[in-house]
């Protein structure tokens, strides 16, 4: 059962804070992830408690043709406000344009990209690259508050590598230039997404400003969410790769922001119509070839941990028709949802 809308409200062990005008009571978000936090999935992982979405990065320079596919990606929900439209992009120009298209597209905030770690992205200085470059940082951000009404937010790494990292001085230029909130992925740009995510280093950040800091890296449940949060003293927390096939971890960290007991076992048995959900979303939402595509790795996801999910992940992936796709993956979930409840009435 989703527990995400009728929980009584207990005291919070986190205040919330403004995004602008907008009041978030659970800082809770879930991290921009392309390929994977498109519309349908942000409205499930909303639904259960995350607190704030972002859609994820959309090249700047995208913007001017007009694609189905990009248009798609900055589509947002009635359902998941304050969401923000994520957009990257290393030239003061292009950025403006698509922070105003971004605005246009009923953004209620405009996350700016400075922490994605991909080689085609860094070789043009945007994403993390531009981590390397202070003055960059301070006039994209400028350019992007001053061409749009909505809040501007950023979103970071630590810093280029371990020899440079900056995330104390490019926190501090983003409060001075205006940016409405900070995330932080505590990981270098060197790091890829290896080793650990050093939230002492979050923590470090945090304590130069006093804008919202959100905690981003390697949280993956609840009792990790309180973790990172008691050693970076962040504001909120972001949780990406552990959401994917879990959107139950947002009812789990939810709960535990709210203090109060959670078993997130006991909501496997609800996997079924989650997944269906999903799949039906995001046929809807993207059309049959592309779902298709996109089920496969969801599909995988939600599979994780149930027994003989390695036969039906090797099956699955070999499906090419759509209903074969829908009535494989219902008979996989509804033995397992079968399963649990006997496990649970045991
Ligand atoms: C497949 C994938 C795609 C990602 N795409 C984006 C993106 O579009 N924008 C962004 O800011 N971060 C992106 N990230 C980084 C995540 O937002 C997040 O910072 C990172 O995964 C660390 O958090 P986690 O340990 O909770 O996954 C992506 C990460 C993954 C794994």
């Amino acid at each position: 059962m989703c527990t995400s809308a009728d929980t009584p409200s207990m005291t919070p062990l986190l205040p919330g804070f403004h995004i602008g005008p907008h009041r978030v009571d659970m800082p809770l978000a879930l991290a921009p992830m392309a390929g994977i936090t498109d519309l349908p999935f942000r409205r499930i992982c909303k639904r259960f408690g995350a607190g704030i979405t972002v859609t994820e990065m959309i090249a700047s320079r995208a913007v001017e043709f007009g694609r189905e596919r990009t248009e798609r990606m900055a589509e947002i929900g009635t359902d998941e406000h304050p969401v923000g439209i994520q957009i990257a992009g290393s030239d003061t120009g292009y950025i403006e344009d698509a922070a105003r298209w971004a605005e246009q597209h009923g953004a209620d905030f405009i996350d700016i990209n400075m922490g994605c770690p991909v080689k085609k992205i860094c070789k043009q200085v945007a994403g993390s690259a531009l981590l390397k470059d202070e003055p960059r940082v301070a006039r994209i951000l400028a350019a992007a508050i001053a061409a749009v009404k909505v809040p501007v937010t950023l979103k970071i790494r630590t810093g280029w590598d371990a020899h440079s990292k900056n995330v104390v001085q490019i926190a501090r230029i983003a409060e001075e230039a205006g940016v409405a909130m900070l995330t932080i992925h505590g990981r270098t740009r060197a790091q890829m997404f290896n080793g650990e995510a050093n939230w002492e280093d979050i923590g470090l950040a945090k304590q130069a400003v006093s804008i919202p800091v959100i905690g981003n890296g390697d949280v993956v449940d609840a009792a990790s969410a309180l973790e990172m949060l008691r050693i970076s003293g962040c504001d909120g927390v972001m949780v990406g790769r552990a959401a994917q096939g879990n959107p139950w971890i947002f009812a789990e960290i939810r709960a535990a922001l709210l203090g109060q007991p959670v078993s997130p076992e006991a909501l496997a048995h609800e996997r079924w119509p989650v997944v269906l959900e999903h799949l039906l979303a995001l046929h809807a939402h993207h059309g049959e070839r592309t779902a298709g595509q996109l089920a496969r790795k969801h599909v995988a996801w939600y599979s994780k941990g149930c027994s003989g999910s390695a036969e039906f992940r090797r099956d699955f992936q070999r499906l090419t028709e759509w209903q074969a796709q829908l009535e494989a993956a219902e008979i996989f979930f509804t033995h397992h949802e079968t399963q649990a409840e006997l496990l649970h009435a045991a």
